[in-house]
């Protein structure tokens, strides 16, 4: 089983909704998903079903604070072979008590004993909640980093490959790969400066060559509960987000299977 973290130390940069869409891109290629929601702020859980009209019975918060393994938080989504472990607001405190006890980063890893059969799990994660990205990366096989080309995109990058550098070597999970960071809300127009590519080299950011195209519709999937691959179906015109985030999935499946793309 592949288990990814997406994360990064900024918000704002795309990671909830690369999580999701990366997940349903996989599903719609046949394969068997899990999202797993870390952030108090539940955003990839609201793409995916509508907490408020049916608020789930039992969340993530249930799994870091040691109450529950992770098979028993799941729940289905309208989206076939996408399954959920919603997150919510009770997250911030469960992280606390994690944080205030022993074993506190492998609360998520140790929840995972019961065998699940999925081909993939999508970990999304707060920027700020430092035992949440710790849980997440300690339980994973691999780390994603989505990124918007803009002053100081790098930052949230580095702070994830060093928090992978210390959990590697520390021998907390010793398997665990940086996969690469993709590059979101890209304007066609405006390429990315010489300076950025050179300090995106420089950062050894692994890029992948999808990139995700700026593309409003991705602002209502919160709101609306659903993905872009559901608003674009029967919208006029190109499906650019659905197109992207195929593209991004398959590169995905590549790399995970060792073969860098081209
Ligand atoms: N390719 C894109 N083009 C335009 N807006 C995007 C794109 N991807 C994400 N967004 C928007 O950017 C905002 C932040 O995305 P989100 O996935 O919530 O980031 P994070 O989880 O890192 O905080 C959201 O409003 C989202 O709809
Ligand atoms: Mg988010």
């Amino acid at each position: 089983m592949n288990i990814l973290t997406v994360a990064s130390r900024k918000g704002g940069v795309g990671k909830s909704t690369a999580a999701v869409h990366l997940a349903v891109a996989l599903a719609r290629a046949g394969r068997r998903v899990l999202v797993v929601d870390l952030d108090a702020q539940a955003n990839a859980t609201m793409m995916l079903t509508d907490p408020v009209e049916k608020p789930p019975p039992r969340t993530t918060a249930d799994v870091l604070a040691g109450r529950l393994d992770l098979a028993r938080v799941i729940q289905g989504t309208d989206i076939p072979g996408v399954m959920l472990a919603p997150g919510a607001k009770e997250l911030t405190e469960a992280t606390l008590y994690a944080q205030s006890r022993p074993g506190g980063t492998t609360m998520l890893r140790r929840s995972l004993k019961t065998r699940l059969s999925f081909d993939y799990l999508f970990i999304d994660t707060p920027p700020e909640n430092v035992i949440a990205v710790t849980n997440a990366l300690v339980a994973s096989t691999h780390a994603l980093v989505p990124f918007t080309p803009d002053a100081g995109a790098l930052f949230g990058l580095a702070f994830v490959r060093e928090a992978i550098d210390e959990i590697v070597s520390s021998g907390l999970n010793d398997g665990l790969k940086f996969i690469g960071s993709l590059q979101v809300a890209v304007d066609e127009r405006v390429k990315l400066t010489e300076a950025a590519r050179n300090d995106v080299r420089r950062a050894k950011a692994e890029l992948f060559v999808s990139e995700i195209r700026t593309n409003s519709r991705f602002l209502r999937c919160v709101g609306e509960h659903r993905t872009i691959f559901d608003i674009e179906r029967g919208a006029g015109g190109e499906h650019k987000g659905s197109s992207d985030y195929m593209d991004a999935a398959t590169e995905l499946e590549r790399r995970i299977r060792g073969r860098r793309a081209a």
